[in-house]
């Protein structure tokens, strides 16, 4: 039997064990999965009795520099400017700390060190991935992804990712890899509506489920090979827009981490994984209540003034709404979207008393007051851009191409960097506004920087990422109290370095009910409920005609953060009256939502579905379900409700919902599950079981 040099991580139900392979100078996995998982033989190992696959193909290796490896992906592309690329390393040393490993390679012909680095998550069962290169001289990196995770697959493996476009964001799409590669990108400067950055991957036939999720808002790839040894191979990182960075002699470039997480309990069990590690990134912050808010921007669009909003404000206020959001349209040059962006001061117009009146009216009506900006856009008919058009993103003299009618900031530069620093803390500090929406609406098309000498040197993608997390980062040290949603055109920028430094994040602009169900359907399985943002809007939508009960609307939006788009002038007093109602249920049980465990109930394909959420001490139980209206399931059969089964309650203790005066056992709700009885004008419930 061969003997290794192992070594194990552990999280609160996982293990990951790392050997140094026998057979080549590479870190290789050994095993992964529940606690104690690295006791036997590695599932990993193949026999070696294959003529032509030779140890190097089958190797489970951690990350692989190109050239030490005969077929398959390579991690790492590295080479002096002009010479061959190729690196051939050796083993350097391994330091172990409290839940860390750092395993070091050097290549002497190159002079580069790379330190495989990682590090568990506390009470979480996600460990963190990524890379350090250092050169000694000038080098030429063309790829250099954070981490490469193996998984041994008996035939296909099961492949699942959220894909979409906007307002599509979020689909859960599947396929079963047994040959070839699937890649994921984004080339777009943001995670981009086409993937999020995560992928789930399973063996075809098994349920325990392995994650991958990349903490990078920015150009990135997420690709998984089928390797000759019966594993699937998942390698990733950022793609850096000049198509390879420089590495400066004595620099050290830390590539974005990787986060990598396992369940044994499917796509279900790795959701929760994913929400618990989101729960970790909020801190302390997880338990403010975030407030339930109104967001104007489907009621009047840029049609933006003091009066109308005050309207709007009063109406949401008088429902229970806690926060006002004023969105586009408020400062100047902004009757529509051609003009505006970068002159970040309030149309006095619109705000004949001034803008300090305005809040002060909404805060009197006990409301909270946030507001919306897109920092790093700036209109071609600005003063901004008058003034600095070298700060825009433009190839030499070449014209700048316009999309939505702007132009993006080169957010990479310091002195737009304090440009937008000093904005916000301006409006932060003119005006009492405790909720920030920053937006980005358009992602980069031609990327240059007018007036650089080595544009091949620039990293004009990491620089953006910089630039952006620098803010955010500033946002979070000089306005603690301030809340703040991540959007790009919907759900173009989530990602964790988002997510860490944000408190909400908007999935998507496409509001209408059923659409909504399938995108929170695939977001939940990457990201908690906290950090989703979601409105209850007029129906039918702007984009989904059909039908649902207002009921409907509001128990969807409450899976998450729930907040209030529609236009409150246009609603009867028995829809306010019915929205009051669902707005303080809501209140009762938003902590459980946001701080429980939840467990995704059937699909949008299944007649009815649902979310169900536990509170910590587990004795509550809140089960958001909605009928998503098919007849093709249960509800056909006569007077038989539909069910929804719950799961990981005690079968043997005893459940009451009060509301509707039952009492349950659990294992009548593990085995039948809750029962509901849809009709065409009620559609969704939101029930709350105590534990007796
Ligand atoms: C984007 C956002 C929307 C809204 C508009 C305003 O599309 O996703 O929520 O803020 O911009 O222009």
């Amino acid at each position: 039997m061969t003997s290794y040099r192992r070594w194990t991580l552990r999280t609160e139900n996982t293990s990951y064990t790392v050997r140094l392979s026998a057979d080549g100078p590479w870190a290789e996995l050994d095993a992964w999965g529940p606690l104690g998982v690295e006791h036997g033989p590695s599932a990993l190992d193949w026999s070696r009795r294959t003529h032509f696959i030779t140890p190097a193909d089958a190797a489970p290796a951690e990350y692989l520099p190109y050239g030490l490896r005969p077929f398959t992906g390579a991690e790492l592309v590295a080479a002096r400017p002009g010479e061959e690329r190729g690196v051939w390393w050796d083993f350097d040393g391994a330091e172990e700390g409290e839940g860390t490993l750092r395993l070091a390679f050097t290549d002497a012909v190159l002079g580069l060190r790379t330190v495989l680095c990682y590090e568990t998550v506390p009470d979480t069962d996600v460990i963190l991935r990524w890379t350090e290169l250092t050169g000694m001289e000038e080098l030429r990196l063309e790829r250099f992804d954070s981490a490469a995770v193996n998984i041994p697959v008996t035939g296909a493996a099961r492949l699942t990712y959220l894909a979409g476009q906007w307002s599509q964001e979020f689909q859960r799409t599947q396929l079963d890899l047994s040959r070839g590669t699937f890649s994921m990108s984004s080339l777009q400067g943001v995670p981009g509506h086409a993937y999020a950055p995560w992928l789930a991957v399973q063996d075809s036939d098994a349920e325990a489920a392995y994650g991958v999720a990349l903490e990078w808002p920015g150009n990135w790839h997420i690709t998984a090979e089928a390797e000759p040894g019966g594993a699937v191979r998942v390698r990733a990182g950022r793609v850096p827009h000049e198509g390879a960075v420089r590495l400066v002699p004595g620099d050290t470039l830390v590539t974005p981490r990787l986060a990598c997480a396992f369940s044994p309990d499917g796509l279900d069990g790795l959701s929760r994984v994913w929400h618990r590690y989101e729960r970790h990134l909020a801190g302390a912050r997880l338990h403010r209540p975030r407030k339930v808010l109104y967001n104007s921007w489907e009621a009047t669009g840029f049609d933006v003034d003091a009066a109308g909003q005050l309207e709007l404000a009063k109406a949401a206020a008088d429902i229970g709404v806690e926060l006002f959001v004023v969105d586009d349209g408020w400062f100047t040059g902004r009757a529509d979207d051609t003009g505006g962006l970068g002159d970040w001061y309030p149309d006095p117009a619109a705000f004949p008393q001034g803008f300090d009146r305005f809040v002060e009216d909404v805060r009197a009506l006990d409301l909270d007051f946030g507001l919306w900006i897109e920092p790093e856009a700036v209109s071609p008919k600005s003063r901004l851009y008058a003034e600095h058009p070298d700060w825009v993103y433009r190839i030499g003299d070449r014209p700048a191409r316009l999309v939505r009618n702007q132009l993006l900031l080169d957010l990479g530069r310091t002195d737009v960097q304090d440009f937008v620093i000093g904005t916000l803390d301006r409006l932060l500090t003119a005006y009492d506004i405790s909720y920030l929406k920053w937006d980005m609406n358009r992602p980069p098309t031609e990327r240059g920087r007018p007036g650089t000498e080595r544009a091949d040197r620039l990293d004009l993608d990491a620089g953006h990422v910089t630039g952006y997390l620098r803010v955010l980062d500033h946002l979070r040290a000089a306005h603690p109290a301030v809340t703040v949603e991540g959007c790009a055109g919907g759900g173009g920028r989530i990602d964790h370095a988002t997510l860490a430094r944000t408190d909400v994040v908007w999935p998507s602009d496409n509001t209408a009910p059923l659409d909504r169900l399938s995108i929170q359907y695939g977001f939940l399985h990457a990201h908690a409920p906290h950090v989703m943002s979601s409105w209850v809007t007029d129906a039918p939508g702007v984009f989904d005609p059909r039908p649902r009960s207002l009921a409907f609307r509001f128990v969807n939006a409450m899976c998450g953060v729930l907040g209030i788009g529609a236009d409150l002038r246009a609603w009867t007093g028995e829809q306010q009256a019915e929205a009051a109602r669902w707005i303080a249920r809501y209140k009762e049980v938003r902590q459980i939502i946001h701080e429980g465990e939840a467990r995704l109930l059937g699909t949008p394909e299944d007649s009815t579905c649902g979310v169900q959420y536990d509170a910590p001490d587990a004795g509550t139980t809140v089960v958001a379900a909605l009928s998503t209206g098919r007849l093709d399931g249960a509800p056909l059969v006569p007077g038989r409700p539909d069910r929804l089964r719950l799961r990981g309650l005690d079968p043997d203790a005893r459940y009451r919902d009060n509301a509707a005066g039952t009492t349950y056992s659990g294992v009548h709700l593990l085995h039948y599950g809750v029962p509901f009885s849809w009709s065409a004008h009620h559609d969704a419930e939101l029930v709350v079981l105590t534990r007796q």
